[in-house]
């Protein structure tokens, strides 16, 4: 078969991926730092981008993104806590959360980070610990959207949030809790789209005008998509940008005063910067289907098992080769281990050149959720990370070891069991 697929640039040159992947074995995720700068700089319409770590919380490129000036989300205490680690001060982190487990509290008890509650009973508990503080209340809108019903975070169905008709009563909340509503938040899901995110800007707008006083920042939250199929058109950032900054001058102009207007995106900063590379190591026909069976698994990117999310695939060294249909599966005992799947978990093979054992593929836009989502099923040890800077490649995060993998279960005294009456 000669059909072929449209391509996808890999981000790192085909020499060094290889070079990479043998100093460093497979599967390995490698990141592009020009790329990140990039992403970055196309949303300087906004007066402050806050990084949503969740995407990809790796210490380096934390550093990298607080070199170029971005602020940054944190939604647990290990989130804190990596910010902190990464050198970002107190003031330039922000805690967005619908609760706070005991362990985020405590956290933030001793270091004065901005909180964004998206539950009302937040606002008591951190009157608690830090009396009279400024905080910043997350909306739901009462709408949502992302790229798959699962990562929508507004509506009747999402957890996310204080529901838009309730936020009057909330602010009066606040208020007798002797804090004070300095910021308004909305998220209404992640890879959304131009239109719905849109929608966000006359929601915040209303908010805005009910919260009135204390107000000094605007968050429009992420969300913003990022092509993952080749020839999908980007994101007009700059129309994006443009839109919010008139809802945030009419705002201004009503409630006289400035306001900062932020943006908080994960996978739009990281998500096109990196590469997952693996090794084929077989190749099968089951049933008239062709299988490429892989290193990497939905241990290292869970994203088409848990979303059925399309990742561009391609073979280094063949691109010019012939193509037919073919599924690309992990080595998981794990039916839903396989790359080529849509939504649902239909399968969905996918026009690729024939690869032999030994032959690298590269799963592209595995910069989000890729490495942050790992797990170690099937006892895998978690994977290296490398991130590539012009002609300089530097390990970011070694492979997990065997014993690394064990160690938190050994010399736990098994001989002495927890017991209540002691
Ligand atoms: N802000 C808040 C409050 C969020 O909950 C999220 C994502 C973001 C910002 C960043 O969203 P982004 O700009 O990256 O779309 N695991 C899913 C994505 C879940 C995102 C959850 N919250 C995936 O792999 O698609």
């Amino acid at each position: 078969m000669t059909e072929r697929a449209p391509g996808k640039p890999r981000i790192v040159g085909d020499r060094l991926l290889r070079e990479l992947a043998r100093e460093y074995g497979t599967p390995l995720y490698v990141y592009d730092a020009a790329t990140i700068r990039r992403q970055v700089a196309e949303l300087r319409g906004f007066d402050l981008v806050r990084y949503a770590q969740k995407a990809n919380s790796n210490l380096q490129i934390l550093r990298l993104l607080r070199g170029l000036g971005v602020h940054v989300d944190a939604v647990s205490a290990g989130e804190v806590y990596r910010a902190r680690r990464a050198g970002f001060a107190d003031s330039e982190i922000q805690f967005t959360a619908d609760i706070f487990d005991r362990f985020a509290l405590d956290l933030l008890a001793r270091h004065p980070v901005h909180v964004n509650a998206g539950s009302a009973d937040m606002i008591e508990q951190l009157a608690a610990i830090r009396p009279g503080t400024d905080l910043t209340l997350r909306i739901n809108p009462g709408f949502g959207h992302g790229h798959d019903p699962k990562v929508s975070t507004g509506g009747a169905e999402s957890k996310h949030g204080i529901w838009y008709q309730q936020l009057p009563a909330v602010l009066e909340r606040v208020e007798r809790a002797g804090l004070r509503t300095t910021g308004l938040h909305v998220h209404i899901g992640s890879g959304s789209d131009f239109d719905n995110l849109s929608r966000i800007r006359d929601s915040l707008a209303q908010a805005a005008l009910a919260a009135g006083g204390a107000l000094k920042t605007l968050s429009a939250g992420g969300g913003i998509p990022i092509p993952y199929r080749p020839g999908e058109p980007a994101f007009d950032t700059a129309r994006y940008a443009a839109d919010w900054r008139q809802t945030q001058r009419s705002l201004e102009a009503q409630l006289g005063r400035r306001l900062v207007l932020e943006v908080e995106p994960g996978r739009y900063l990281v998500g096109a910067a990196g590469l997952l590379v693996a090794e084929v190591r077989a190749t099968k026909n089951s049933g008239g289907i062709d299988y490429l069976l892989v290193d990497a698994g939905l241990d290292n990117l869970v994203r088409p098992a848990m979303y059925g999310a399309y990742h561009h695939l391609s073979i280094i060294g063949r691109d010019h080769e012939p193509q037919a249909p073919r599924m690309v599966a992990g080595p998981l005992c794990e039916s839903a281990d396989i790359f080529t799947q849509k939504p649902g978990g239909t399968i969905e093979p996918r026009l690729l050149p024939a690869a032999t054992v030994g032959d690298l593929l590269c799963i592209h836009d595995a910069g989000a959720y890729a490495a942050s989502m790992a797990s170690n099923y099937n006892s895998r040890c978690y994977a290296a990370e490398v991130l590539v800077d012009g002609g300089d490649a530097r390990l970011i995060r070694r492979r997990q070891t065997l014993d690394q993998l064990v160690a938190l279960e050994e010399d736990l005294e098994l001989a002495a069991p927890h017991r209540r009456d002691r």
